[in-house]
């Protein structure tokens, strides 16, 4: 497997999207939000998107240089057509929107359709944590293809529908949670039927609603179960109101759309902290809140308590220190995408 650094890896997805279409900006939006889920941890939303996104630009489903339009409203609401550009570009200018609204108001919030995938969700949130303030966003799959069955179901009706929530403090990794609300991300099943290996009980449920450890069942009618295990009733209730907020209130709909179109909704609210207490106060509280959580003596074969997003900056210190793994499939693709575009020599791939 070939191991690459990050700036590198920018340098070539934006590349090879901008051949594709897209605008200076858009490709390193986009680049830069898939690298910095690779640095995370979250390969499955990393590079490896990008030759979809070039498909998905290639058949329509993404538009480069699409417009980007206010549908409705107020001093505190924005609701914000993205016109099937990308998703990276769409949701980020959809928040910054927000958060120059909280920045008067105290709170607000947006729904965003008409999008394509937002990849790692966090992304959004931690752009107003920076500004010192909380932020909570829930993104849907609108109504492409389902993966999850709802609690006590065997069929796939409700997206991976992840919630992520930022908090500002005086922490060098920043506090934020950032999770799909399934047991497990579809991605992981799929590298397990790659690689031949079994998953635990508890991940899915084959077509006849069996639970089953062999992750290929999944692409033959399986179904992801919903986070929780015994209790999946919880996780199945949060992914609910994540598609109430993301599918219904941006009217986007339930159900499968029938063109597969991917098309995230999403809903962000963000609340100015300074207006409940000063900030600096809050801010010193959240660090020496986590310190509290991390000093929970360890329960047994545990290395120790980490808080929300800790992990996730641990991994962006290693790998950009010993740089990206990126599996040979995925190289293999970037390489045909940059021989296409006549990039080769340029990226020196
Ligand atoms: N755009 C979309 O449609 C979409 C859909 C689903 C998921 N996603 C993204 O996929 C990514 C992966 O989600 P996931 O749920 O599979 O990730 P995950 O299972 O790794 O959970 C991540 C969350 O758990 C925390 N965490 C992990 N290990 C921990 C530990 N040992 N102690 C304390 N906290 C810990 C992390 O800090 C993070 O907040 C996220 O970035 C999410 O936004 C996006």
């Amino acid at each position: 497997m070939p191991v690459v650094q990050a700036d590198r890896l920018i340098r070539i997805g934006a590349a090879l999207l901008r051949a594709a279409g897209a605008s200076d900006e858009e490709a390193h939006a986009v680049a830069l939000g898939c690298v910095n889920a690779n640095l995370a941890g979250h390969d499955s939303h990393g590079i490896i998107a990008v030759p979809t996104y070039i498909d998905r630009i290639k058949v329509g489903h993404i538009v480069p240089g699409a417009p980007w339009t206010i549908v409705q409203e107020s001093p505190t609401t924005t609701v914000i057509d993205g016109h099937w550009g990308f998703g990276f570009h769409v949701n980020a200018k959809a928040m910054e929107l927000t958060i120059q609204k909280a920045k008067t108001a105290n709170v607000a919030a947006c729904t965003v359709f008409r999008q394509s995938h937002v990849g790692r969700l966090a992304a959004y949130p931690l752009m107003a944590m920076r500004e010192g303030m909380i932020a909570l966003a829930t993104a849907d799959s609108g109504r492409s293809p389902k993966h999850v069955a709802p609690f006590g179901g065997r069929e796939a009706r409700l997206g991976t529908n992840p919630i992520s929530i930022a908090v500002p403090s005086d922490l060098e990794a920043p506090f934020y949670l950032d999770m799909a609300t399934s047991a497990v991300a579809a991605g992981k099943i799929n590298l397990a039927a790659a690689r031949g290996d079994s998953i635990p009980t508890g991940w899915i449920v084959d077509s006849e609603g069996r639970q089953t450890t062999d992750p290929t069942q999944f692409k033959k009618g399986g179904a992801l179960l919903p986070l929780g295990g015994t209790e999946g009733y919880k996780g199945s209730g949060l992914a609910a109101m994540v598609e109430v907020l993301c599918g219904l209130l941006t009217g986007l709909g339930f159900g499968v759309e029938p063109t597969g179109r991917h098309n995230d909704g999403v809903f962000m609210a963000v609340f100015n902290v300074a207006a409940f207490r000063p900030l600096k106060d809050f801010k010193k509280e959240v660090a020496e809140f986590a310190r509290y959580l991390k000093s929970t003596p360890p329960s047994e074969d545990s290395s120790g308590v980490m808080y929300p997003g800790e992990v996730e900056y641990i991994r962006e210190q290693q790998r950009r220190k010993s740089g990206i793994e990126i599996e040979d499939t995925t190289w293999d693709k970037l390489r045909t995408l940059a021989a296409g575009y006549k990039l080769a020599e340029q990226l020196d791939l």
